[in-house]
């Protein structure tokens, strides 16, 4: 299998993680005899200073071409005065338009070595290990009309979806359900959103053509209690755009550090935009002590949700975990009697266990 794939370090510690995840690739190369080509572009504020915009059209023509592409982070202090056509962020959100990005997944998992980095208690993390995934495209923050009427002092958003949109999403949901423990949590607001409503009959009519996948619904506000008093009844939890933007953020103190949390974004066709959920952390940048896994983990998702490389991917995850398990950890992380390592060390420990 040969695959192309752009790279996007962007700034900060995103320089510094894109180089784990190409090393831990080019391992998996190797031990399984796939061919992966790299290319990388700039994006953010790397872009801003070299092009003078956040998101070149040689970055983006790249993108579009490319089979997969993985993005370390955009953004710094450098930029914070710029107006907002040359914030770093604006190449993020350019990407995931043009490249048509509808469904973002969010896995969480409570790593059994890690469950006192978290703020809630030991036994309610342990055990824990879900995904979200969270309609990225369309809902309350694309709807129109999005606007001010009468001085202002009247406003109005719209949650907007159609049928097809709703769909895609939701089939997504059902056949990542199925590569994990077979059961979808399907979260709504449908006792007072018609958005809702259709989301709901559309969930249930799609049962029939997953019948080993058990689903259930649950109003959202009673997801968010749940998440953080009982997150391991969950197994995969869809829902629309913001429902799943506050839910994954809340989800995140699952694990106790940013530095560990993957995402991917992906387009129909399976092309995927994979990052992880940090920023570029620039209190530590430069300084070789960025926590690699969560970029690791994002390549682990490129190899499972675009290449259908399922096997390859749950490699670099056990990887990941017989590493943290043996007490090696970076600085954003408390093991009680490990031993903390650097950015480096710490893709090295992976790519020797691959
Ligand atoms: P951040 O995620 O960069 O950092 C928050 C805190 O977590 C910092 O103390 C940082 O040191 C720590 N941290 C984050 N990732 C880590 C890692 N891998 N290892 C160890 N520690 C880690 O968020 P912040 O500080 O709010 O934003 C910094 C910049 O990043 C801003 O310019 C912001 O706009 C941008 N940003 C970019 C994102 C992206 O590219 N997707 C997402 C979030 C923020
Ligand atoms: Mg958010």
């Amino acid at each position: 299998m040969k695959k192309h794939i752009v790279l996007l370090p962007g700034d900060g510690i995103g320089k510094e993680v894109i180089n784990s995840a190409k090393d831990v690739l080019s391992a998996i190369a190797e031990e399984y005899n796939l061919t992966f080509s790299f290319e990388t572009h700039e994006i953010g504020g790397a872009a801003i200073d070299l092009y003078g915009t956040p998101l070149p059209d040689t970055t983006l023509e790249a993108c579009k071409q490319a089979d997969a592409v993985l993005l370390g982070a955009v953004g710094g202090p450098k930029w914070d005065q710029n107006p907002s056509h040359l914030r770093p962020e604006r190449g993020l959100l350019g990407i995931r338009k043009a490249l048509d990005l509808y469904a973002n997944l969010r896995p969480i998992k409570g790593f059994k070595n890690l469950l006192h980095s978290s703020p809630l208690k030991e036994e309610v993390v342990s055990g824990s290990d879900l995904l979200i995934v969270r309609e990225l495209t369309g809902g309350l923050y694309f709807g129109t009309p999005s606007e001010r009427r009468e001085n202002g002092q009247i406003v109005v958003d719209t949650l907007y979806y159609s049928r097809k949109e709703i769909e895609r999403i939701v089939d997504k949901a059902f056949q990542a359900a199925r590569q994990r423990r077979g059961h979808l949590t399907s979260v709504d607001k449908a006792n007072v959103l018609e958005s809702s409503k259709l989301w709901r009959e559309i969930v249930e009519e799609k049962k029939a053509q997953y019948p080993d996948v058990v689903v259930e619904h649950v109003l959202v506000d009673a997801a968010a209690m749940k998440l953080i008093t009982n997150p391991s009844q969950f197994d995969v939890i869809v829902t629309e755009n913001m429902f799943g933007d506050i839910l994954s953020d809340e989800a995140s103190v699952l694990t106790g550090s940013l530095g560990m949390l993957p995402s991917a974004s992906l387009r129909e066709d399976g092309v995927g935009l994979y990052e992880p959920v940090h920023g570029s952390a620039p209190d530590i940048a430069g300084k070789g002590v960025a926590n690699p896994v969560a970029m690791i983990l994002s390549a682990a998702l490129m190899l499972r949700y675009s290449f259908q490389l399922d096997q390859e991917a749950k490699v670099i995850e056990d990887a990941v975990e017989a590493v943290l398990d043996s007490g090696f950890h970076t600085a954003d992380l408390q093991v009680a009697g490990g031993r903390r390592v650097g950015t480096f060390e710490m893709t090295k420990l992976i790519v020797d266990y691959i």
